[in-house]
This record gives C-alpha cells, sequence and structure tokens, in this order.
C-alpha cells in the first residue's frame, strides 16, 4: 500500500482592500486586486493522507466527517490537484481550526491554504509560494493571500497562472494587531461565495472596482510607511465601498446589525479623538478593529463596555507552512 502523508497549516487574514465579485467564477479570477494581513494564532491545521486503499476521499473537519456542499468542496479542490499530480488516489483530510468555528471569524482561507499545502506535499507537487497561492486561490479566493507572510496583495493577473498573491511586507514589518468584534456566532446566511456571484448585480460593483487599483495603492504605501492614519481612511472606504454593493444587490445582502454600527460610529470618535483605530468588517456583522498592539487592550475593554460580547485580538501571522511530510 502506497500512503503519503504531509501536515500544513495556514492563518486566517484580514483583507484591508477586499475582494468582491470574480470576473471569472470557476476559476475565481477576482474583478479587483485585493491585501490583506494574516492572522497570526488563528490557524487551521491540516492533515491529507493519499492511500490506495481508500475507495472515496475521506473528509474530516473539527473532529466530525464533513458531507454534502462541505465535503463537495474539498473533493473538488482535490480533484484539482491530483489532475496538476496527475495521480488517481483518494485521500483522508482531517482538518482542525484552533479558532472557535462559530467565533464569525472566516475560515475558508486558512482552511484552503493549509489544504493546499498539504495535499500538494502529499501528491508530491513541488510548487513555487506563488504556484501554490494560485492553486489555494481555486479553493477559495482569499486563501491565496494566506500562503504568503504578513501582508499579502493578491495580484488580478491575467488569467489562472498568474493570478496570486505576494507578500508585499513580513509580519514584523508592522506589529498591527486586529481586535475582532464578535458581536453573532451565527452561520452567515449568504456565503461570500454566493455574495460574489451577486456583485455585479449592483450598480454600484463597477465604480467600486473603478477605483480598487488606486486605493490599494494609497493602503499598500500606508502601509510600507506604518502610517496609520492614511491606512484608517482607506482601510474604512474601502470595507463600506464593499457593503454598499451588497446592500444594493439583487437579492440585496445586509450584513450589518445594530451593534455592527454602534462599533463603527464609536471607533470613528475614538481616532477623532485621538486614538489610532479604524474598522473593516468582511461578510459578517462582526467589526475587526485595526490598531497599533500597544493600544489592543484599551480597544477590547472598550469594545466589551460597548456590549460587545466577545473579542478575539491577533498580530501578523506567517506563511503557510508544512510542518510534516513523509
Ligand atoms: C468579504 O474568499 O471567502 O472576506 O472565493 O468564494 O471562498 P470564495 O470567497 P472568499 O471571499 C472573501 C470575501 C471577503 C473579503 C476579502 O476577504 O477580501
Amino acid at each position: 500500500m502506497s500512503l503519503r502523508q504531509a501536515t500544513a497549516v495556514a492563518c486566517a487574514n484580514i483583507a484591508v482592500i477586499k475582494y468582491w465579485g470574480n470576473r471569472d467564477h470557476a476559476l475565481r479570477l477576482p474583478a479587483n486586486p485585493s491585501l490583506s494581513m494574516n492572522l497570526a494564532g488563528l490557524e487551521t491545521r491540516t492533515t491529507v493522507t493519499f492511500a490506495a486503499d481508500l475507495p472515496e476521499d475521506e473528509v474530516s473537519i473539527g473532529g466530525a466527517s464533513a458531507t454534502g456542499a462541505a465535503r463537495g468542496r474539498v473533493v473538488e479542490h482535490l480533484n484539482l490537484i491530483r489532475l496538476c499530480a496527475q495521480t488517481t488516489l483518494r485521500a483522508r483530510v482531517e482538518s482542525h481550526n484552533n479558532f472557535p468555528s462559530g467565533a464569525g471569524i472566516a475560515s475558508s482561507a486558512s482552511a484552503f491554504a493549509a489544504l493546499t499545502v498539504a495535499a500538494a506535499a502529499a501528491a508530491g507537487l513541488k510548487g513555487s509560494e506563488a504556484q501554490l497561492s494560485a492553486l489555494a486561490r481555486r479553493g477559495s479566493g482569499s486563501a491565496s493571500r494566506s500562503i504568503p507572510a504578513g501582508f499579502a496583495e493578491w495580484r488580478m493577473g491575467t488569467g489562472d497562472a498568474d493570478s496570486f498573491a505576494v507578500s508585499i511586507a513580513p509580519p514584523e514589518h508592522w506589529a498591527l494587531a486586529d481586535v475582532i468584534a464578535v458581536l453573532s456566532t451565527r452561520h452567515k446566511a449568504t456565503g461570500s461565495t454566493e455574495g460574489h456571484a451577486l456583485a455585479d448585480t449592483s450598480p454600484l460593483q463597477a465604480a467600486r472596482v473603478a477605483g480598487a487599483a488606486e486605493r490599494l495603492s494609497a493602503c499598500r504605501t500606508a502601509l510600507l510607511e506604518r502610517d496609520f492614519d492614511s491606512l484608517a481612511e482607506v482601510v474604512e472606504a474601502d470595507s463600506t465601498l464593499m457593503h454598499a454593493v451588497m446592500m444594493t444587490s439583487t437579492p440585496p445582502l445586509y450584513y450589518w446589525e445594530p451593534l455592527t454600527l454602534a462599533v463603527m460610529s464609536a471607533v470613528r470618535e475614538w481616532r477623532a479623538a485621538g486614538l489610532p483605530v479604524c474598522f473593516t468588517i468582511d461578510a459578517g456583522p462582526n467589526v475587526h478593529c485595526l490598531t497599533p498592539a500597544e493600544h489592543a487592550p484599551e480597544i477590547a475593554m472598550r469594545l466589551r463596555a460597548l456590549g460587545v460580547p466577545q473579542t478575539f485580538t491577533a498580530l501578523p501571522g506567517g506563511p503557510a507552512r508544512l510542518i510534516k511530510s513523509e
């Protein structure tokens, strides 16, 4: 019996310039470039074993056997890796997040980044970081950004081969903290994949996409120069533009809850009063508050005082990494 096994770990990431909408849904080629920070400590660990005696792929997530769409998405990604590695062997996949799945922290980025690195190694594929990022992108767009270290820019590219993420700065570049205000642990009604497919139904998407490269360039400069004030303005503008597109799609997607708006407004007041903090929000009600690390405990305390039930704090994280391969 041939058995090839590999284990990989990857972090979640938070986008400061958002990915929303695809120009090619099947290949997950994005409508616009995006930029993110890996989140240290919020990780998925995945072991993939290719074995000759498996009649079909076995997928377990968090200790429970996955079925239906969740399993289907993993199997589809394994099929892609099998195609690249020219193997027909079935695989056993065991995946664990070290953050609670109900915590409202998107796990598809860390999950597909870890799955890609582990499955590629177990299948004997020797890809560069760029190739692994492009491969991870096919499983979940934001997973492309969890492959490189620290602050990652996902370039549009011209096609499948050159649409991948690269690190623009290592995690040590800037101790920015993401203080996540967890307002709801409910499973979101409309996931990102369905959301991307609706983006073009919004009359605002074309305008959002048209300005994305310019916002990304301003955001990249602010990050590289550690210029928090400039970063704050462009990060909030980009997040709100994405939500404007979501709310004006057909059907419309409303992710904000009353407490989401209360936190957004408080964050802006705190910044106006001199505390360096800004918000960004993904496809859910939770608010990611970015702040230089020394202010993170103060921000977490203020969020709790506003009625936020739970917070998580993460610093910039490293690249997806292979832990074991045999
Ligand atoms: C709002 O990468 O989760 O978090 O490619 O369908 O898996 P799929 O979508 P996903 O979309 C992320 C959307 C976002 C913004 C972002 O992370 O850039």
